[in-house]
């Protein structure tokens, strides 16, 4: 019997099939969100990401955030605080995720939503900082082009994409060079190894394309010897860009 069978349900098939023991079932959701076993999976990192990521986020545009997805730990209640008064849109497609940040956050100016990343409820230009947190190695390559084609849509120019997460292809990383290292992870994380062959800023490019927008890196930082990175991506008005060339 296929245990994910049961936690489909309205889930996308990858996020059943090969992380329903990571997301869906709740005593592994009450077990991840741990800091130990966060900092461990993120090969004691986390803190380093999250401070990155927050550091960055400090000086994205003001503005409507979105947090693409839920996060284990403590990153919601973070960019809560950062935000004051102002709301934090926090969009995932499993339930009990949405729980667990609302019983972390336990602020009214967080607003969760319960969507799929890949075709978001929001209409064009509404935000100007959205965050995707660990989001895109855990998608096949389709999933990851509708969700970043989503992020362009939802996104007005002049707005910025944080995106943290593993860095490209890291060959001279000795997670990466150990065969037994590099089987473990990415049978633990089966797209993981499509990502690190994507070119990210190409994709953004083209999804941006039909919406008249271009991405442009603003900041990119290296974390454990470039294993991972945080980099921010702004918005810009393609059609200005045009306009120019004439
Ligand atoms: C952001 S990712 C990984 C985060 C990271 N490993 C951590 O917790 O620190 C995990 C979240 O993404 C959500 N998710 C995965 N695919 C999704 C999709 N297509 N739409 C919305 N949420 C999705 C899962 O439900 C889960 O809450």
């Amino acid at each position: 019997m296929k245990i994910y069978r049961y936690f489909l349900d309205g889930m996308p098939w990858y996020l059943a099939k090969h992380y329903w023991w990571a997301y869906l079932w709740p005593s592994a959701v009450w077990f991840f969100d741990h800091q130990p076993v966060i900092n461990a999976i993120l090969f004691f990192q986390y803190h380093k990401l999250m401070q990155t990521t927050l550091n960055c986020f400090q000086t994205t545009p003001n503005g409507r955030v979105l947090q693409l997805t839920c996060v284990y730990g403590c990153l919601t209640p973070k960019l809560n605080e950062i935000l004051g008064k102002q709301a934090l849109h926090l969009t995932d497609v499993a339930e009990v995720q949405l729980h667990l940040a609302r019983s972390k956050s336990q602020t009214l100016t967080l607003r969760p939503t319960r969507m799929n990343a890949e075709q978001l409820g929001y209409k064009n230009n509404v935000f100007h900082t959205v965050v995707l947190f660990f989001l895109l190695h855990e998608m096949p390559h389709e999933a990851r082009v509708r969700t970043l084609s989503e992020c362009m849509r939802v996104l007005a120019p002049g707005g910025s994409l944080l995106i943290t997460e593993y860095a490209p292809q890291p060959v001279r990383h000795w997670l990466y060079r150990l065969p037994f290292c590099r089987w473990i992870l990415t049978s633990l994380e089966p797209f993981l190894d499509s990502l690190w062959h994507e070119d990210i800023e190409a994709l953004l490019n083209e999804s941006a394309n039909p919406f008249d927008k271009r991405v442009e890196v603003i900041s990119q930082h290296h974390i454990f010897f470039s294993f991972y990175s945080v980099t921010e991506y702004r918005v810009i008005d393609g059609s200005i860009e045009r306009f120019d060339d004439l």
